[in-house]
């Protein structure tokens, strides 16, 4: 089918109090692992690229991305959406929405609220003009490597600002800080549960969960109940992808058939992915 609105997916995630997952992919044999393994379970599924990975088209362009997901898309049996992850780039977000992506974050957390509101807002207005959605962040989520970021409560999404922000800027969904951080956890994350469920009755739009590798899967069920429904991961599965490309020449060597590598890592990857999606009950 055609990509299908991020926030139309995220929509009927929210009817069936859960979260749809969403995947940091950067190539062929992630982004169709992605999409297959959803249509293995029946589940939507959003694709994600980070700008880093495009920017002067070092790994990919915008545009062969973007029609390489809706390839992918238009012979699916689910819902895919494809989305922008993390920029702050205006002129790099609306190159990316005349690129084909339908869906864009404009991540303005580092700066104060005032100017992540003005920001955020001139990017609302130009992508709904040409027919894109914007997810954006408050508050700030930042690196589990830090070992204190995900324990910075000054970092911390305000349930009182969250629903300002969101009037103010007309954003279709917003990432909140709230426990989490990117990368590999060095110490188990503690999600901040209670603060979730304000910000998700201050506001009616959709809230989106970052830093989705490594959180305990029973937070993560809490999570979902209580108002996440877009749930990023990027880590773990690049690392997965990267360490199966190991093991298959520590397999094989140099007498590996070459052809054979992305089935190999296919396979895997979707192994992985089937698991994960499981925690989206719809
Ligand atoms: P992880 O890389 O920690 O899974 O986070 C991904 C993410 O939030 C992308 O926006």
């Amino acid at each position: 089918m055609p990509f299908t609105k991020v926030s139309a997916i995220l929509k009927e995630a929210d009817l069936h109090h859960t979260s749809a997952l969403a995947f940091n992919c950067v190539d062929y044999t992630t982004a169709s692992s992605v999409v297959h393994a959803a249509e293995a379970v029946g589940k939507p599924v959003i694709v994600m690229l980070y700008p880093e990975h495009s920017y002067k088209n070092r790994f990919c362009s915008l545009e062969g991305f973007a029609s390489m997901v809706k390839s992918l898309a238009d012979k699916a049996s689910i819902p895919v959406g494809l989305h922008l992850d993390h920029c702050s780039d205006y002129a790099y977000i609306i190159s990316a929405v005349k690129a084909g992506f339908p869906s864009v974050m404009y991540d303005g957390s580092m700066l104060p609220v005032e100017e992540n509101i003005v920001n955020t807002k001139k990017v609302v207005e130009t992508a709904h003009i040409l027919g894109a959605e914007v997810e954006a962040e408050l508050g700030h989520v930042g690196f589990a490597s830090t070992k204190t970021d995900q324990f910075n409560e000054d970092m911390y999404t305000r349930a009182d600002v969250a629903a300002r922000f969101c009037a103010e800027t007309g954003v279709d969904s917003v990432a909140v800080a709230v426990g989490s951080a990117h990368g590999f956890y060095k110490t188990a994350p503690k999600l901040d549960l209670g603060r979730l469920e304000e910000i998700n009755a201050a506001t009616d739009t959709p809230l989106v969960m970052h830093g989705g590798s490594g959180i305990p899967s029973d937070q993560v069920a809490l999570a979902f109940e209580k108002g996440i429904n877009k749930f990023n991961v990027g880590t773990e599965f690049f690392h997965l992808y990267h360490t199966t490309l190991h093991e298959f020449y520590k397999q094989y060597g140099t007498e590996g058939d070459f052809f054979d590598i992305p089935v190999y890592v296919q396979k895997r990857l979707q192994e992985y992915l089937v698991k994960k999606l499981e925690l989206c009950r719809m």
